[in-house]
């Protein structure tokens, strides 16, 4: 095929003709939306670096929540933020702690949208990393427990799904277990497998506190460099349990997104997270982007790429877009 026998533009002059060889559809179906929860009531602290996101309490949240179902938002995640730290990060596996009260209540009170769980415990300890520290290390294997513990607890309290986020070889086969004997089989888990270890995500860090106090997270998150061994962490989890292979960051990682898509037949989500969500919104501040238009081919890209699902701090955006289409 060589021009000018064939003219690509043949199919592009129109809308009708370009909606008709259109490769790929993004839909509110897709879209997962992430929450940071908070002690207290009427509280809805702006985070400054996220425009239009809050730490808000149980009550707002609940609001928010039934906002994301009426627009059709088919899931969101919930991420914690106690009022207390330790070394153990009890507050994660509390029986009151903020997830579980706040998973309770979005369960009570809204109907039609699940409530994913980010599993982890960096948001809890006081020394912000993801697991138990034991001289100055993250300890794998004593951090499963304490990793399993919190997914039951929110298994408990009524959460639709969990999503172990912490990096620890091994979490998912724990987690699996002991969600199977207590008779959670059917609570599913989405994995964060494939999650980098990412300077994007500071932006997150600042809303939940959740930023590491000493030395960083490059000895259990991947190396932005590999991608082989992406595989391999997506097949690990793959066969300790897991139901959705996650890929974290999305956007300079979407050849890792592409790669998963093709070598794994688990659904996969991406996270589109906060640091991505954070340089449109800037730069459209700055009356250098389109806002709307950046965010909606900022996810296509995600979808085209291979992700069956988005979490991205766009979600509600989104599902407005979507819906006056
Ligand atoms: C906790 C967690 C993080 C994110 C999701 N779960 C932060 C981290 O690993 O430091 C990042 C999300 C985002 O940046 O939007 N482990
Ligand atoms: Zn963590």
């Amino acid at each position: 095929m060589i021009f000018p026998d064939y003219r690509p533009r043949r199919l592009r002059q129109n809308k009708s003709f370009r909606r008709m060889i259109s490769e790929t559809r993004l839909s509110i179906d897709d879209l997962i939306l992430p929450l940071f929860v908070i002690e207290g009531k009427n509280v809805k602290n702006p985070i400054p670096s996220m425009p239009g996101h809050y730490q808000l309490s149980i009550d707002n949240l609940v609001k928010t929540v039934k906002e994301a179902s009426g627009l059709g938002i088919p899931a969101v995640i919930l991420f914690g933020i106690p009022d207390k730290k330790d070394p153990l990060g009890t507050g994660a596996y509390a029986k009151n702690g903020i997830v579980q009260k706040a998973v309770k209540a979005v369960k009570d009170r809204v109907s039609d949208i699940l409530v994913i769980t980010d599993v982890c415990l960096c948001g809890y300890t006081d020394h912000g990393h993801c697991g138990m520290i034991d001289k100055q290390l993250v300890d794998n294997d004593a951090s499963l427990d304490l990793l399993a513990r919190t997914a039951l607890s929110h298994a408990k309290a009524g959460a639709d799904m969990v999503a172990p986020s912490d990096m620890m070889d091994g979490r998912v086969a724990e987690i699996r277990q002991i969600l199977d004997e207590n008779n959670f089989s059917n609570t599913p888990i989405m994995s964060y497998a494939a999650k980098y270890c990412s300077s994007y995500y500071g932006p997150f860090r600042e809303a939940a506190g959740s930023s590491p106090q000493f030395s960083d997270r490059s000895t259990y998150q991947m190396d932005p460099a590999n991608s082989i061994e992406a595989i391999r962490e997506a097949s690990m989890d793959i066969e300790e349990g897991a139901d959705i292979i996650m890929v974290k960051p999305a956007l300079s990682y979407l050849d890792i997104i592409c790669r998963i898509r093709e070598e794994i037949d688990l659904p996969v989500a991406a996270y589109n997270v906060s640091g991505e969500f954070s340089m449109i919104k800037a730069a459209a501040e700055k009356g250098w982007i389109d806002e709307k238009k950046v965010m909606m081919e900022t996810l296509l890209s995600i979808k085209r790429a291979g992700a069956d699902m988005i979490l991205t701090y766009f979600a509600l955006d989104a599902a407005e877009e979507l819906r006056n289409k």
